[in-house]
């Protein structure tokens, strides 16, 4: 059988991890709010119309913040249209997403809901159509305890205490020629640094994400992070990074390597954040928010269809990917690469949540299920909590179409600060088992808890409604654990959480 050996030390780590990289995203899009966490027809819709069943769902997805209201969506939008009695709200034409939007939920509905699905919120303000003013007074509605012209109107609305929103986006995927309100990088960079001075001025407490790239594929790729960040470097407390894979060439092993460019994306900006805190003999490091991040490749057809049909329709069903194994593989090597630049990613949104490309499907008036991403953004956040090692790999590897020296393991660990360390392993071998041999002696006593695999014979196979559990989790078949020594095997193609427990 073939062998991969991983060597951790407690000493050897990355840094800490923040809670917030397994986080996710709603936006006003498709059937993502209305039809998705929002159905006040629905049997479980509680006395706000939010569905319980998909509130159950989130909760033990354990996101830690969610980001919202857009996306494309949040160019166009004016949050004031979501404020207020809900009979009185415009309806509104969303040019993102060629949708009516009707503000049916709104600002307060939204952070309602977020505090029952157990999470917090990461509010996006429109630098597309709008402007700083626009963006420095949804912070004073949002977070100004009172006795202002703004927050006195989210008290007179039914919130007395401040929402207290700590993580802002300063606009939305400006680079991109789709967005309303498209910016050049100087453009941009100017916007973004004088509504973060007058947003911090309202409320100091606040960080802010600047908009980076739409992806790295972006012709002003590389350009656009540096002069954008020439501009606003001092203000802003993170970059974005957007980045969505598919296999449209239907090759499963270059698929499953494209976390090897995610590194490289990350590694990329990174390098031109700290280029620009150089030129400006900046000592503050700037972190990563990589707030828009799946798989995204299944629907695109089936989206011009819909436009097709109903254009400015309520709800219509976009984005609606329905996900494989291979998908699920995938992610998890995506939250591997997270975990393995812990030091610098501070933020990530599985884009996004419910409905819309996301992990979590609901049929309006029926059930919810999990797709098969959905497990492996669960076992992350349950166990992957405390400080990210840096482990020593060595596996047999593969080459592809774009990369040499794939490792068929992608690995990384964890060590929580009750002592427990988590290893979380794709085996991207599409024939063979591979046995992992883990040396652990610098942990004292530790035993196997716990081995889940994800698992499935066909890379194709998905989850429905009427068989959510096609593709999830199961008991492996157990491994040794001596003298430090761990021996266990990693099923062909799988996605392995292995936990080690005092
Ligand atoms: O997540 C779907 C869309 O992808 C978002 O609205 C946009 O920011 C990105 O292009």
């Amino acid at each position: 059988m073939k062998k991969a050996t991983m060597i951790m030390d407690k000493d050897f780590t990355i840094g800490r991890i923040d809670k917030r990289i397994y986080g996710s995203f709603i936006e006003h899009l498709g059937r993502a709010v209305y039809g998705g966490i929002y159905e006040p027809d629905h049997p479980t819709a509680d006395k706000n119309g939010f569905r319980q069943d998909v509130i159950d769902m989130v909760r033990k997805l354990n996101v830690p913040v969610v980001r919202y209201p857009g996306g494309n969506f949040v160019s166009g939008f004016n949050w004031e249209d979501s404020v207020g009695p809900r009979d009185q709200r415009p309806k509104r034409l969303d040019l993102a997403w060629f949708t009516t939007e009707t503000n049916e939920v709104g600002l307060h509905e939204f952070v309602d809901w977020a505090k029952a699905a157990n999470t917090q919120v990461m509010y996006a303000v429109n630098l597309g159509s709008r402007n700083p003013d626009d963006a420095r007074n949804v912070v004073e509605y949002a977070n100004h305890k009172g006795g202002s012209y703004w927050s006195d109107m989210r008290i007179k609305n039914g919130a007395k205490d401040p929402f207290d929103i700590k993580l802002w986006c300063l606009g939305n995927e400006m680079d991109g020629p789709w967005q309303m309100g498209q910016k050049t990088a100087y453009e941009y960079g100017r916007t973004a640094n004088e509504a973060a001075k007058m947003m911090k001025w309202v409320d100091p407490t606040i960080e802010l994400v600047a908009c980076g790239s739409s992806s790295h594929e972006m012709p002003t790729y590389g350009a656009w992070e540096y002069e954008m960040l020439s501009q606003c470097y001092e203000n802003v407390d993170y970059v974005s990074l957007h980045r969505y894979y598919g296999n449209q060439t239907n090759q499963t092993a270059d698929f499953l390597a494209r976390s090897m460019d995610l590194d490289d994306f990350i590694m990329e900006v990174i390098s031109i954040c700290d280029a620009v805190a150089a030129k400006k003999h900046q000592k503050r490091k700037l972190n990563l928010s990589f707030d828009e991040w799946n798989v995204w490749y299944h629907s695109n057809e089936q989206d011009k269809e819909v436009w097709k049909q109903e254009k400015w329709g309520r709800a219509l069903p976009l984005l609606e990917d329905v996900y494989n194994f291979e998908d699920a593989l995938l992610c998890g090597s995506m939250l591997i690469t997270f975990l393995r630049h812990a030091d610098r990613v501070k933020v990530a949104c599985l884009a996004q949540l419910v409905n819309v490309i996301a992990p979590i499907m609901t049929r309006n008036g029926g059930g919810v299920w999990a797709q098969t991403i959905y497990w492996p953004l669960m076992h992350a956040s349950a166990y992957g909590r405390g400080t990210a090692l840096r482990p020593l790999i060595s596996s047999p590897v593969y080459d592809c179409s774009d990369y040499e020296k794939v490792p068929l393991v992608d690995a990384t660990a964890t060590l929580a600060d009750d002592g427990s360390v988590t290893i979380f392993a794709v085996n991207r071998d599409m024939q063979e088992d591979i046995l992992l041999d883990a040396d652990l002696r610098a942990f004292g006593d530790l035993r196997i808890a716990e081995h889940i695999v994800l698992h499935h014979d066909d890379v194709k196979a998905v989850n429905t409604e009427a068989n959510p559990d096609n593709v999830s989790p199961k008991a492996g078949n157990g491994g040794t654990l001596d003298g430090g020594k761990l021996e266990i095997k990693l099923p062909s193609l799988s996605w392995n959480v292995i936990r080690l427990v005092k």
